[in-house]
């Protein structure tokens, strides 16, 4: 729900260079879920303002604008500078769309299930996208030449300019039906379809018989049907990760261990039920560690901590917090609780590290980057059950871990680091605690 709210916003409201000075570089909605909440607040403000959505388009799409080849003739409208240093800024589109194809790409999602409420029919906020914002998802593929998704996502726009009459209905705020046609031929011609890209070309023409751009095109189709060239390839991108996530991984019965642990005073109080995942790398994961109090109070102390991390040994769409054992008696206690469990010293394992998603918010370490100082293992808290996607995935070990809100993952690096990687969430929100140990 949250994830397409915030879709909206993003298309609708986008700062424009050079008007505003004090504006950030980004408001890190598409990578923090905490950032989505503020933003979110803005939204009834942000949808009536078109003209930035144009310009962003512009800004960052700009081949677009050479396609589309025409002045979208959009009447101005005024911006007021307050409401535009609070507005999603390039980088948060561009982080936006590339959250968009990543989720598309790593799980195979269909366009048409994609727009019809993101594939979550059970809830009631969710409402379907619009015309504009299936064409601006078409348009962001045409953009990367991925013809075939795009046609995917302007067909589905088609389909709305068909079954509604009136601008109202069809909510349409910037996009009108020949721009949609000119996407088409586009996308069509792309795809190698002539004939295809020559039936929008001359429905636009029948519409409007001076577009100069598709006067030009017409006689370059007809050429193109009778010489059709080769096709290049689209780019893929985030093969590796699709691999990983969308494979189904057996769970091996039989060698693993379930018990309840008790090895130190502390868990003798309070025993912890703990499930063995593999012997190999010494994978387990611990059952209860943390209550739903806990879990509130630490996520309430790190909000005001989490920041943008531009270089993270691996790629993590997403806002750590980095927290010490004397800022807070939750951390202090949540740092003893891992100590005591996994029976490292306490000395040199001060940090405790919250991580807070989002939007298709994942861990994505390139798999030829070894951190250059190893660490002796890594304890990981969920602290949510993502309702969708975010498992932890060890491949080398074809291990998929689903999120537990209040257990707690421990793996030992022993001769190497284990390399383990986060699955993009695809509904719901992700908190973790992570820490380091030595
Ligand atoms: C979304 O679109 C589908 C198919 O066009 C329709 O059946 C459904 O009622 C729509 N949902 C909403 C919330 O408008
Ligand atoms: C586009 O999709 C069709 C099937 O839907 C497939 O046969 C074709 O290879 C795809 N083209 C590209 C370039 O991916
Ligand atoms: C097309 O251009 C001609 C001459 O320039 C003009 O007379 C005519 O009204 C234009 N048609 C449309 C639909 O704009
Ligand atoms: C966390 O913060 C919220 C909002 O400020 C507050 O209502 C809640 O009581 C806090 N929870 C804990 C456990 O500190
Ligand atoms: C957190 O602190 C540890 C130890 O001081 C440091 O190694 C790590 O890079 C920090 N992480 C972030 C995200 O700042
Ligand atoms: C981040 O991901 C990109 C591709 O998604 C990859 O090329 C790059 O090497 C990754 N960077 C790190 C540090 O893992």
């Amino acid at each position: 729900m949250l994830f397409l709210c915030v879709v909206v916003t993003a298309c609708l409201g986008l700062q424009v260079k050079g008007e505003v000075v004090s504006a950030p570089d980004s408001y890190d909605f598409v990578i923090s879920s905490e950032a989505q909440l503020s933003l979110l607040k803005l939204r009834e403000t942000q949808v009536n303002n078109l003209q930035s959505y144009k310009k962003v388009l512009q800004m960052h799409l700009q081949k677009i604008r050479r396609l589309l080849k025409k002045d979208l003739g959009i009447e101005q409208i005024g911006i007021s500078q307050k409401l535009l240093t609070q507005q999603p800024t390039s980088v948060d589109f561009e982080e936006l769309m590339g959250a968009m194809r990543r989720l598309q790409t790593v799980y195979d999602l269909d366009s048409y299930a994609m727009a019809e409420g993101f594939i979550d029919d059970k809830d009631k906020n969710i409402r379907n996208w619009s015309a504009d914002e299936c064409l601006i998802l078409g348009l962001m593929y045409l953009f990367l030449r991925n013809y075939n998704q795009s046609e995917h996502w302007l067909q589905l726009a088609l389909v709305y300019y068909e079954n509604y009459l009136s601008p109202e209905e069809l909510k349409i705020k910037l996009w009108n039906y020949p721009n949609l046609l000119e996407s088409l031929v586009e996308a069509n011609k792309g795809l190698g379809r002539y004939l295809e890209a020559k039936k929008y070309a001359n429905e636009l023409l029948s519409i409007n018989p001076n577009h100069t751009y598709m006067l030009t095109q017409l006689p370059k189709l007809k050429y193109l049907q009778s010489n059709p060239p080769k096709l290049a390839k689209p780019k893929k991108e985030f093969q590796l990760q699709k691999a990983i996530c969308s494979k189904r991984y057996r769970r091996k019965s039989g060698v693993l261990v379930c018990r309840y642990v008790d090895w130190t005073p502390f868990l003798k109080l309070a025993p912890l039920k703990m499930e063995e995942l593999s012997m190999e790398t010494h994978i387990s994961i611990f059952y209860g560690v943390l209550r739903q109090k806990d879990i509130d109070e630490l996520k309430n102390v790190s909000r005001p901590k989490l920041q943008r991390i531009e270089h993270l040994s691996g790629n993590c769409s997403c806002k750590i917090g980095n927290l010490s054992s004397s800022s807070h008696d939750v951390v202090r206690k949540v740092n003893e609780l891992i100590l005591d469990i996994t029976g490292f010293p306490s000395k040199g394992n001060q940090m405790l590290e919250v991580i807070n998603y989002g939007i298709a918010g994942n861990y994505n370490p390139d798999d030829t980057a070894r951190p250059r100082k190893q660490n002796k293992a890594n304890a990981l808290i969920f602290l949510d059950n993502a309702e969708r996607g975010g498992e932890i995935v060890f491949p080398s070990r074809h291990l998929k871990v689903r999120p537990r809100k209040g257990s707690m993952l421990v793996w030992m690096n022993l001769e190497r680091s284990v390399i383990y990687h986060q699955c993009p969430i695809l509904k719901g929100n992700m908190w973790v605690a992570n820490k380091v140990l030595n």
